[in-house]
């Protein structure tokens, strides 16, 4: 039998181990082995119930004493490097994209980019807004760049214009641009809206090709311009504003750095 767990009326409400993701703190996964460890406190009691609800107006919440501070929104444009995974922890010790950011604030990638692929990632603390870029719904366009295995004919690009067949359904219409052919080789700019999983290498293997090399260069209107490769930079308050977020002016938007996450 499931345990009801009816929020009680008034005030901003959320799950305990939710108030700890909003706030920027930790994920909910870190949220749950505090809660269970006993170092949470709502009001001066033990709370170890990651499920209770919390007024956010009203009870004051601590972690080993202290009080809980909202963080400030934060974001970040990173340039992932090929080889790099985009979730917190690897089993097999792989590197992530947290080794290259700085740690303190708890970040979520925007979406994903596979491991062999490169580019422009967005990494935030403001959920509404990774939400927003992600959902297909709002069709923030993404552009890759890519190497195909083999020359792709105008044909081939045309199909991949109108759209591809692929096992969770078809594509919507995409842009697509030739860049330049190699001696057995076609570039491509290719922008969708969609997101769906390992889709840009899908489509090419649907076109009868195969990647051998993708980069993700812009987010809508952000590009990833001249940042290098594992480096990191802050977005412009305009460029927050572009995707439709709501966070301060950055203070520096020069801040670009690299620095290992603390163990
Ligand atoms: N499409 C892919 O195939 N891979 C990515 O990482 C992103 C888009």
């Amino acid at each position: 039998m499931t345990r009801k767990n009816t929020p009680p009326a008034g005030g901003t409400l959320k799950t305990l181990e939710r108030v700890f993701s909003k706030a920027g703190v930790g994920s909910r996964t870190d949220a749950r082995s505090w809660i269970g460890a006993g170092r949470v406190r709502i009001n001066g009691k033990i709370v170890q119930n990651p499920d209770h609800w919390v007024n956010l107006e009203r009870d004051r919440i601590t972690l080993d004493g202290k009080p809980l501070g909202f963080a400030t929104k934060t974001y970040l444009l990173l340039y992932k490097p090929k080889g790099y995974l985009t979730t917190w922890r690897d089993p097999e010790g792989r590197p992530t994209v947290y080794d290259l950011v700085p740690a303190g604030t708890w970040l979520s990638p925007v979406g994903r980019l596979d491991l062999d692929t490169s580019g422009l990632l967005l990494m935030t603390n403001d959920t509404a807004f990774a939400e927003r870029i992600a959902n297909p719904d709002h069709k923030v366009p993404k552009t890759y760049e890519l190497k195909a295995a083999t020359l792709l004919s105008d044909e081939q690009i045309e199909q991949l214009r109108r759209g591809v067949e692929l096992s969770d359904g078809p594509t919507r219409p995409a842009e697509v641009r030739r860049l330049r052919d190699g001696a057995r080789r076609t570039h491509l700019e290719i922008i969708v809206a969609e997101g769906r999983n390992r889709q840009v290498r899908r489509m090419i293997e649907a076109v009868g090709s195969r990647v051998m090399k993708l980069v993700r260069t812009a987010i809508g209107p952000v590009r990833i311009g001249d940042l290098p490769i594992g480096q990191w930079r802050e977005l412009t308050a305009l460029e927050i504003a572009a995707l439709g977020g709501a966070g301060r002016a950055p203070t520096s938007s020069t801040s670009a750095g690299r620095r290992k996450r603390s163990p």
